[in-house]
């Protein structure tokens, strides 16, 4: 489903994504881990075609994500509806004056009739607990309550493939274990995930395959998720327990 090969990227000064080898299959449950800095986020942003590979190859689903594909409308659509990404810092990622059009923005786009919307817009809020939110103005909203807002917003799209940046970030126990069950459950109705994470204790069960982003940005090691997450000679050598 997501394959880079030879995938570099850089900012400016310094590659902050270097050589990354990854194949993903379809309904895979993938976590990102590494220190702070390492490019998870940067990584993200790539699979999401916010930023192109300075090197190497981005294959989604057979297609090569490139600037020349990303510039024909048809694809860029419909690349964007296949792919939902939940952005680390929710002010990125909200922009509407009112939570309804927040989440109501991904479906319009798609074309879908104001009925049908308005369904998914509720069916997402309802989801999510937060149908008290919906006529409240996001830039006011607290960081938990932004971060689930931006959540529905992406899941009102139905992507295949959900990539979350550190989704746990913000949100109190109790709606860590409820996001643990909604990824969970969205990864057995056969959807992709990619999510960076640092919370290892709310995330136990979700992911079937780690993969561990080093200091010198290059992939460290990846392989099952439990093998990987047990190795604390390898987790502090990495600097990330
Ligand atoms: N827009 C930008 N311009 C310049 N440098 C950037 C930009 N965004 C990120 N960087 C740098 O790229 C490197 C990787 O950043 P990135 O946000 O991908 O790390 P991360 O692994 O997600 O870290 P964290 O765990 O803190 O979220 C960092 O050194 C960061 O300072
Ligand atoms: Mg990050």
């Amino acid at each position: 489903m997501i394959q880079l090969s030879g995938v570099s990227y850089s900012y400016g000064e310094g590659d902050v994504l270097s050589q990354i080898d990854i194949a993903i299959p379809r309904g895979e449950a993938v976590a990102i881990i590494g220190p702070n800095g390492c490019g998870k986020s940067t990584l993200l942003k790539l699979l999401n075609g916010i930023v192109l590979p300075r090197e190497g190859r981005y294959v989604f689903d057979g297609e090569e994500v490139s600037a020349a594909r990303l510039n024909q409308p048809l694809f860029a659509k419909r690349f964007h509806q296949r792919i939902g990404f939940l952005f680390q810092n929710s002010d990125a990622q909200l922009f509407c004056p009112v939570v309804h059009d927040e989440i109501a923005f991904g479906p319009r786009q798609m074309g879908l009739s104001e009925e049908a919307v308005d369904r998914r817009v509720e069916d997402c809020l309802q989801l999510l607990g937060i149908g008290k939110l919906r006529s409240r103005v996001p830039y006011h909203l607290s960081e938990g309550e932004k971060r689930k807002v931006a959540l529905a917003s992406v899941l009102a799209l139905n992507p295949e493939v959900l990539v979350l940046d550190e989704p746990m970030n913000g949100l109190d126990p109790r709606m860590k274990h409820f996001l643990r069950e909604i990824i969970l459950s969205l990864n057995e109705s056969g959807k992709t995930i990619l999510c960076s994470t640092h919370d290892f204790k709310y995330i136990d069960g979700v992911f079937r395959t780690a993969l561990v982003l080093g200091e010198d940005h290059r992939v460290a090691r990846s392989g099952p998720y439990h093998e990987i997450i047990h190795d604390k000679t390898f987790l502090r050598a990495q600097n990330i327990l």
